[in-house]
């Protein structure tokens, strides 16, 4: 529900559902939208506000749906357009908001848009796509490389000339410099507008644009062994180009012309001050570029509260900010800080101002599941074995319940395995459980929703003399109710004197009864973070 004031995507809070992994209907060990469909009510209970879908649309998955061979097709292995008209009307019932996937950088090179570009020189959609001749020496035209490995170029026997390819080369990039190419991309969005989902998350926006004289990218000093081959370069002309933000105005005009707040959350992992351009000027962008900054600081509290300041401090006027803590692509929170710290981790990204946006799987402190070489699906790990930037050990099913595949599927073998702990790690397991880490988002979602200081009031950092602590004031500013939250990132006990006296604690991470007020100082135990009301000035 939206405080008073502010679009539901300002006060509310983003679930991401990885559409393979979260429930499978039909036993095929696949995630799919009835599967989605009926756990409808499991988002409910946690109290979020909106979902996510990461793609739905049909794929030949060799990045499993963000290689779209139909913008606006449903792939056949998570149901039909019906099927997902049926979840849309279902989660607004419940009041849930729908968000998709859009994917305007690159299609798949199953797309017929490619196939009828590849075809020839001169086929009329040759400029959908970008096509260079060869170097002289009949190499690729330049240095740049694939975020998966290997260059980003691939070349085309047939007509003698390479595409670009800022992923797979089963990801072919199109030209946005091309107007039909344009046009196209955003008639795509229409569609689904039409069909009343509420918002996009827009894959890679930072690739849309790359360097029309194809300038090589300088070589990476920082770079060495063990890290991605695709940083051996720094992505000086192939990232964050400039015409982007017209790309994205663009975008956002579309979704504009739509009643009820249709969100805009753009994917660019950037610098805080190159992400700010991506509000667009007069906050003509993005409603929110996403913000990965918590996932790349370390977990130490002096840094936090620093990156908390920068980003605050850069945000445009009137820009509203949004944190992440886990996605798809990123390790998760329990296998990242370990399970205690992911407990406050969770009351960080709950806590902090901004639209939060949690990833399925967080809510019971799901850890990352080794996979076994001959399991292994992603095709970055494929392509670059062994450097641990894979991704298919965040990608496991969901851990529903104690019975066979989890209550996940009904098949033999989900598409990627459950890991060794999920009989007792599971939905059913933590709900009966008054100190699960389910109970704890669920409190903490209950607190933020009830909280207007929390979810849409001022944030100010406060000073505590406790290493290891992070601590910051949330107020609302219709009645200047004030909370602090105090988050032990450390092992030890912690004690903060003049801390919040005379507060009451409304919940700590432990999740055990401390709600006498606090008399003397106020001791936080390792890594225990509690939210607290300040008493009413007189
Ligand atoms: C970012 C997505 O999150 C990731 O999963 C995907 O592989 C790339 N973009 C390419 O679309």
């Amino acid at each position: 529900m939206a405080a008073k004031g502010y679009a539901w995507w300002q006060s509310g809070v983003i679930y991401q559902v990885y559409p393979r992994s979260f429930q499978d209907s039909n036993a095929d060990g696949v995630g799919d939208l009835l599967g989605i469909l009926a756990r409808l009510d499991h988002l409910v209970a946690l109290g979020v506000d909106a979902v996510w879908i990461s793609p739905i649309t049909a794929s030949p998955m060799a990045d499993f749906g963000y290689d779209v061979a139909d913008y606006t097709g449903i792939d056949p292995a998570f149901g039909t357009l019906a099927n997902f008209d049926r979840l849309v009307a279902a989660a607004h019932v419940r009041g849930l908001r729908v968000i998709l996937d859009y994917v305007p950088n690159h299609s798949s090179d199953r797309h017929p848009w490619f196939l009828e570009s590849r075809a020839s020189r001169s086929s009329a959609r040759r400029d959908w796509y970008i096509w260079r001749d060869p170097a002289p020496d009949g190499g690729p035209p330049n240095n740049w490389l694939s975020e998966f490995g290997g260059p980003a170029w691939t070349l085309d026997q047939a007509t003698g000339q390479y595409w670009y390819h800022a992923y797979l080369p089963e990801q072919p990039d199109l030209n946005w410099r091309n107007p039909q190419v344009q046009d196209a991309m955003l008639e795509v969005l229409r569609f689904w507008l039409d069909r009343g989902v509420d918002g996009f998350r827009v894959d890679a926006i930072h690739h849309l644009f790359e360097d029309e004289g194809l300038r090589d990218n300088p070589p990476n000093p920082d770079w060495r062994p063990g890290l991605s081959p695709a940083r051996r370069v720094i992505r000086a002309y192939t990232m964050d180009q400039a015409e982007v933000h017209e790309a994205i105005a663009a975008m956002r005009r579309v979704a504009d012309a739509y009643p009820g707040e249709r969100v805009l959350i753009g994917e660019a992992y950037l610098p805080i001050d190159r992400l700010m351009a991506y509000y667009g000027a007069g906050l003509t962008g993005f409603h929110l570029p996403f913000n990965f900054h918590l996932l790349s600081t370390p977990w130490d509290a002096r840094a936090i509260a620093a990156l908390v300041e920068r980003y605050e401090a850069a945000l445009p006027q009137g820009a509203w900010p949004n944190w992440v803590l886990g996605n798809h692509d990123r390790s998760r929170l329990a296998s990242r800080l370990g399970p205690a710290q992911a407990r406050v981790a969770a009351m960080l990204l709950l806590t902090l101002r901004g639209t939060p946006t949690i990833y399925q799987g967080e809510e019971i402190g799901m850890t990352d599941v080794p996979i076994p070489p001959d399991r292994v699906q992603d095709p970055w790990e494929r392509r670059v074995p062994g450097l641990g930037v894979g991704r298919d050990p965040v990608r496991t099913p969901m851990q529903w319940d104690a019975g066979a595949g989890a209550g996940f599927t009904g098949a033999v073998e989900p598409w990627l395995p459950l890991p060794r702990d999920w009989r007792s790690v599971n939905v059913a397991a933590q709900e009966g459980d008054a100190s699960s880490v389910l109970t704890l988002y669920r409190a903490l979602l209950r607190l933020r929703r009830a909280e207007p200081a929390l979810s849409v009031g001022a944030y100010a950092s406060v000073a505590v003399d406790a290493p290891d602590v992070l601590a910051y004031e949330r107020r609302d500013e219709a009645t200047g109710r004030r909370l602090r939250i105090a988050l032990n990132l450390g092992d030890g006990q912690r004690v903060l004197p003049g801390f919040a006296l005379g507060a009451r604690i409304l919940l700590s991470s432990y999740l055990d009864d401390r709600s006498s007020s606090i008399q003397g100082a106020i001791a936080l135990r390792p890594a225990e973070g509690v939210v607290v009301e300040l008493p009413v000035k007189a």
